[in-house]
């Protein structure tokens, strides 16, 4: 059962922080396990053995611990409620199925509550390389892993309720707030012993960004700044022009950890940052060479 004979239904096609996507019906649904095809478990089997070996050297030591200990392997597609078990014990986080992407509020009050919104279907093998929105590949794989680490895990939930109060302040406030997630959560860099590591679901769920990520000479790689990060704007459409390094998930959760309402008032007043320009200040790891890159379409 994949997305094109499952057909989750779209309700409208909405131009949000991730793009033009759909937006789907926001019930949660059981995970169809049953209903997975021998393509759609080849599917998984064939993306998670190929991120695996290219992860080795380049994710975090976090990450890929956590896949192995909640017992995520290539074989098939795993079944939420096995999963949960390892997640629960570990942070008190679960999964719960959905059709894609969710509205920004029910988003936010699932996280605050320690539950990760995962798309149950999977990719079309034609897909296999590149999908527009998130799918079970994206989420589970790429997401879930780190919500075994419970300073991750705690950041999480801070987010999720740091993102109902933004909803609540308006729509700049959300903006900077979106801005966070995306070059933490999505596209965060973490600098270890072993040198830079990928922790960004975004990069982890893709073949292209996670060599890109840590070895093309085009992005910039700047030390991790929190309203340096929320001033950025960022690519939808390419891979990164900057990637922000934290130096370990601790600082993350410090970082974020004052209440955000003075700083969205005092960015309010600032200019956004272009996607792909050093500023003066800035932690530089990597001056990148911008070979290869387009103008405009940030975000
Ligand atoms: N501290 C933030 C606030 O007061 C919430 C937050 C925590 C946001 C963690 C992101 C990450 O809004
Ligand atoms: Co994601």
């Amino acid at each position: 059962m994949n997305a094109a004979n499952a057909a989750p239904r779209r309700v409208e096609n909405l131009h949000t922080d991730k793009g033009k996507v759909p937006v789907y019906a926001t019930g949660i649904v059981e995970q169809p396990w049953d209903g997975y095809s021998d393509d759609d478990h080849a599917t998984w089997a064939t993306l998670y053995a190929r991120q695996r070996e290219l992860l080795r050297d380049r994710a975090c030591r976090e990450f890929l611990e956590a896949q192995d200990a909640m017992g995520m392997t290539p074989d098939r597609i795993p079944k939420f409620a096995e999963l949960d078990v390892a997640l629960r014990a570990a942070t008190g986080w679960r999964l719960i199925g959905v059709e894609g992407l969710l509205p920004e509020l029910d988003f936010f009050d699932h996280l605050a509550n320690r539950r990760f919104p995962v798309t149950w279907w999977i990719r079309r093998p034609d897909q296999i390389d590149y999908i527009e929105e998130p799918d079970l590949f994206h989420d589970l794989f790429g997401h879930v892993p780190l919500l075994m680490n419970p300073v991750f895990a705690d950041y999480m939930a801070a987010y999720g309720r740091g993102g109902v109060k933004a909803h609540a302040i308006g729509p700049e406030a959300l903006q900077q707030l979106t801005r966070l997630y995306w070059y933490t959560v999505e596209f965060g860099l973490i600098d270890t012993p072993e040198g830079l590591r990928i922790y960004g679901a975004g990069i982890v769920s893709s073949k292209g960004e996670s060599i890109h990520a840590l070895e093309s000479p085009a992005p910039n790689r700047i030390g991790f700044e929190l309203e340096r990060v929320m001033r950025t704007r960022y690519r939808i459409d390419t891979y990164q022009k900057t990637y922000f390094v934290i130096d370990s998930f601790e600082q993350l959760m410090a970082a974020t950890g004052p209440d955000f309402a003075p700083i969205y008032a005092r960015l309010a007043a600032q200019d956004s940052l272009p996607a792909g320009e050093v500023q003066a200040g800035d932690r530089v790891y990597q001056r990148g060479s911008g070979e290869g890159w387009e103008d405009g379409g940030d975000v």
